[in-house]
């Protein structure tokens, strides 16, 4: 009896010296700063009621109160909020703390959707992730540099959408022309010719499916969307918004997967255990949201601007008809086009369309400044906040591509001050795979549209040029707006 008296009160004395050790240990250093549990459920609440509210808002007014690391209590889980490139680059790029802030939070569509993380974007840091991201990569770089089959192509398509901007006969210029459907219309088909290898044969079944599945997926992503799923799965299965707007969202991956999806594909890769057919499903999912929806946003915003500023516009076209002419423009001439490139450079800030990117998850406690951000957070890099910063820009609400041009007019370099608060492709294990995919084709249709087009205010409103007013999605788009398009003499 008192052996086992003994060994309770031994049992219970470790217990209490643990847990005062670990207790002790936690408290070394404090969570980031933030509002407290009670302001974070109330705010919790405005995002998932209010049509209105955005995330990346409630964000920025986090920022702008507590600095540049905000926690964000809720229960269940700690959200981290990163507000400065430095800190990001700090907590993704150092070798002390890249391997452990690279995984995916846990979430419904990494459970449910992604084939249990089984694709590249949800899936946690491992080596078959690794694996399966220099695989792609390497494909999606070499792309992206210009293949010549794929260029070739590429080329085909632009000049399609050049000929949809040309009215019959005579007549140089088109009055209400919808920019915004034509690049959808031309950005899928490119995203088809790059997984099939060749053209589609019913545009209209392909643009429909990918557009209806997109629209289906950023809504999903809304963090607050995210959360609702993640917290409290069961509500898909009772009659109500929740349950519709997850059917919708089944019925449309379907879809989706039944265009480019094809025995062929799965066949090609059974020599390789980590390509299951889930893989590959996964993988081309990944391609086909990440790839069309960013680069159809920049694309869109770009034009979108262009209407407002026919300055920066005229600037582009006479670096256009010094530095090419009437040639053709292939990914080579990038290198010379300084202003059109600021110019992009510019857009991806002004419009800041990826505001949160994608959560990062931390799999062991982190002491970074002076704060500790507990295993197992979730941590958002606030894009938003950051490209238009008063700390790093000087009027950061005005649209200067001058801004990353230096005193000959050159493009500032990769390691400028400038160019390093500016992230928008994420930095580290887990940046973007399609960085110089999207950069060459957003360049070849801004300069082969500029080249032969100038696009003008026609008599439909704009939407505005602030994305503030864009939605609340995960990517910002400006939706659709008609302009007038005038066919340029030759230069
Ligand atoms: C303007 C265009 C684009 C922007 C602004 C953009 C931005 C981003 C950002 C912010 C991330 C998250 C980085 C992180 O987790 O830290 C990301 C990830 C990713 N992007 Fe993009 N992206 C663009 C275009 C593309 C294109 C064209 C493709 C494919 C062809 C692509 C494929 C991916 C993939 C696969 C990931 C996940 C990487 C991983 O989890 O390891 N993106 N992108």
């Amino acid at each position: 009896m008192s052996i086992i008296l003994v060994s309770v009160v031994i049992l219970f004395l470790t217990f209490v010296i643990l847990y005062w050790l670990k207790s002790n240990e936690t408290e070394q250093l404090p969570l980031p700063p933030g509002p407290s549990r009670w302001e974070c459920l109330k705010l919790f609440k405005y995002l998932l009621r209010s049509e209105d509210a955005k995330m990346h808002v409630v964000m920025d007014d986090l920022y702008k109160q507590y600095g540049e690391i905000v926690t964000f209590k809720l229960p269940g889980t700690c959200m981290v909020f990163l507000n400065s490139a430095q800190t990001i680059r700090k907590l993704f790029t150092s070798v002390a703390y890249r391997d452990v802030t690279a995984d995916r939070p846990p979430s419904f569509f990494k459970t449910n959707l992604s084939q249990k993380g089984s694709d590249i974007i949800l899936r946690d840091y491992d080596a078959v992730q690794m694996k399966l991201r220099k695989m792609v990569h390497t494909t999606v770089k070499l792309y992206g540099e210009g293949i010549q089959v794929f260029e070739e192509m590429v080329g085909s398509e632009i000049r399609l959408l050049e000929k949809s901007m040309t009215a019959d006969g005579d007549d140089t210029t088109v009055k209400s022309f919808d920019i915004d459907a034509a690049l959808t219309t031309s950005l899928i088909r490119i995203i088809y010719i790059f997984l099939i290898n060749e053209t589609p044969e019913d545009t209209e079944k392909v643009v429909e499916a990918v557009d209806r599945f997109d629209k289906a997926l950023i809504k999903m992503f809304q963090i607050e969307v995210n959360l609702m799923f993640t917290l409290f799965p069961w509500l898909r299965f009772i009659p109500g918004p929740i349950k519709t707007s997850y059917d919708y969202f089944i019925s449309s991956l379907y879809a989706m997967r039944s265009i480019f999806l094809n025995p062929e594909m799965i066949k090609t890769q059974e020599h390789d255990k980590d390509m299951t057919e889930e893989t590959v499903q996964g993988i081309l999912g990944n391609i086909i949201t990440a790839g069309f929806v960013t680069t159809k946003g920049t694309l869109s915003g770009f034009f979108l601007l262009m209407l407002y500023h026919p300055d920066v516009q005229k600037r582009i076209q006479d670096e256009i008809d010094d530095k090419i002419g009437d040639m053709e423009i292939t990914i080579h001439d990038r290198q010379h086009m300084h202003y059109t490139n600021a110019a992009i450079l510019e857009t991806l800030r002004f419009i800041r369309h990826v505001p949160y990117g994608v959560p990062h998850c931390n799999r062991m406690d982190v002491d970074i400044d002076g704060y500790r951000i507990p295993a197992n957070s979730t941590i958002f890099t606030n894009y938003w906040s950051m490209a238009y910063s008063e700390k790093h820009w000087e009027n950061p609400e005005q649209f200067n591509p001058d801004r990353f041009l230096d005193e000959h007019g050159k493009i500032l370099p990769l390691d400028h001050p400038t160019r390093q608060q500016f992230i928008p492709f994420g930095v580290g294990r887990r940046s973007c795979l399609g960085e110089s995919f999207s950069k060459s084709r957003i360049f070849l249709y801004v300069t082969s549209l500029l080249q032969k087009f100038t696009f003008t205010k026609g008599d439909d409103p704009l939407p505005s040029m602030y994305s503030e007013t864009w939605g609340n999605e995960s990517t910002l788009l400006p939706g659709s707006f008609k302009c007038t398009v005038t066919k340029r003499l030759s230069p």
